[in-house]
């Protein structure tokens, strides 16, 4: 049995975990910022950056006591290497090299993005393993930061199909959140306030980008600011329920047509669909309705950023015989079709 713990500290949440054999999760803990950020409307990377300095050391205690284990006793240390905040990145990477190296661990540095596909293979301690995701499949990655439509043969060969344009699908939810002030994070607000929300009374325009599995987002952005402000120069108060529901179901549409389309004509076995967007309840229930393969969405607390994802992908690098030196960088803003 190999038992990895993984230190992820890309943008505001600060979070470890001890995963077993890269999908029995011992312990996770996550020490969120979101209020502090919430004040701000949003990320503010120096102040992410000292909340990972303030919470890294109570958050990898928690992840070892919670597994019962001291650092001696885990077979390698994980860390998020990019992307990511560079200054939230340093901390994580810091102490992962500190850790590593006063215990006497392999360190492996870890792709953000490659850890949230491989949430896909994670379950927890006290429930039986569910079927793994059977390749070669069709990977949706939609976060904060990308929109990715990734294609693997098998585990860490990735081909990326398409990506966005512009914006991400979880900052088209953020952006479109603070346009109809309903604040930060936007993707779980707009959620919330489309449940009362008619999705047929505004016909947002699908960005579907013919001839390629690329994305466009900010179209769309664009069509709810011209609707917000025809609403407002009428004096009429803003039907935020409807406007919410519009534009969910527009992103939805778009994601769930793009997916099943490349899992069809790649003949994928089953469907990944990560990041935190894939916390999206009309995501999650339209895609699985719709797919005529399995399809693997990680539980809500492995979608937004987390470690144990970050050590089911380090587990697959281990067991491939990789082994990172001290002195490694961050990773820029690379996309996955980078990895390995
Ligand atoms: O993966 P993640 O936690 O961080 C990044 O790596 O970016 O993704 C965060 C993004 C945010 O844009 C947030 O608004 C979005 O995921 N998100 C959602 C939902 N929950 C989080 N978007 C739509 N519906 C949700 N329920
Ligand atoms: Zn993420």
């Amino acid at each position: 049995m190999t038992r990895i713990l993984a230190i992820e500290t890309s943008c505001d949440e600060t979070a470890a975990a001890v995963v077993e054999d890269g999908r029995r999760v011992v312990s996770n803990a996550v020490a969120s910022q979101i209020e502090i950020h919430a004040r701000f409307g949003g990320v503010f990377p120096e102040v992410a950056s000292r909340q990972h300095v303030l919470a890294i050391t109570p958050v990898v205690e928690e992840a070892l006591q919670a597994a019962h284990l001291t650092p001696a006793e885990v077979d390698a240390i994980a860390v998020t290497r990019g992307p990511g905040l560079p200054g939230s990145l340093a901390v994580g990477i810091n102490f992962a090299k500190g850790l590593a190296l006063a215990a006497g661990k392999p360190l492996l540095g870890i792709n953000h993005l490659e850890g949230h596909i491989y949430a896909a293979w994670l379950h927890e301690a006290n429930q039986q393993p569910p079927a793994a995701p059977e390749f070669p499949l069709v990977a949706l990655l939609v976060s904060g930061g990308h929109t990715e439509l990734i294609f693997m043969e098998d585990h860490l060969h990735y081909r990326r199909l398409g990506s966005t344009r512009d914006d991400a699908a979880g900052e088209a939810f953020d952006k479109v959140a603070r346009l109809l002030e309903l604040g930060y994070p936007g993707g779980p607000a707009i959620q919330q306030a489309a449940e009362g929300g008619d999705p047929e009374i505004f016909a947002f325009p699908r960005p579907w980008l013919k001839g390629g599995w690329e994305f466009s987002f900010s179209g769309l952005k664009t069509a709810v600011l011209r609707a917000v402000r025809e609403i407002q120069a009428a004096g009429n108060p803003l039907p935020v329920a409807h406007l919410a529901a519009g534009f969910q179901a527009a992103v939805v549409d778009v994601l769930v047509g793009k997916t099943l389309q490349a899992a069809a004509e790649l003949q994928a076995k089953s469907i990944v669909v990560a990041g935190g967007v894939s916390a999206n309840r009309l995501l999650r229930e339209r895609i699985t309705a719709e797919a005529s393969v399995p399809v693997h969405i990680p539980p809500l607390h492995y979608c937004t950023d987390n470690a144990a994802m970050i050590a089911a992908a380090a587990y697959r690098r281990f067991a491939a015989g990789q082994r990172d030196d001290l002195d490694f960088d961050l990773l820029p803003r690379w996309a996955i079709d980078f990895v390995g």
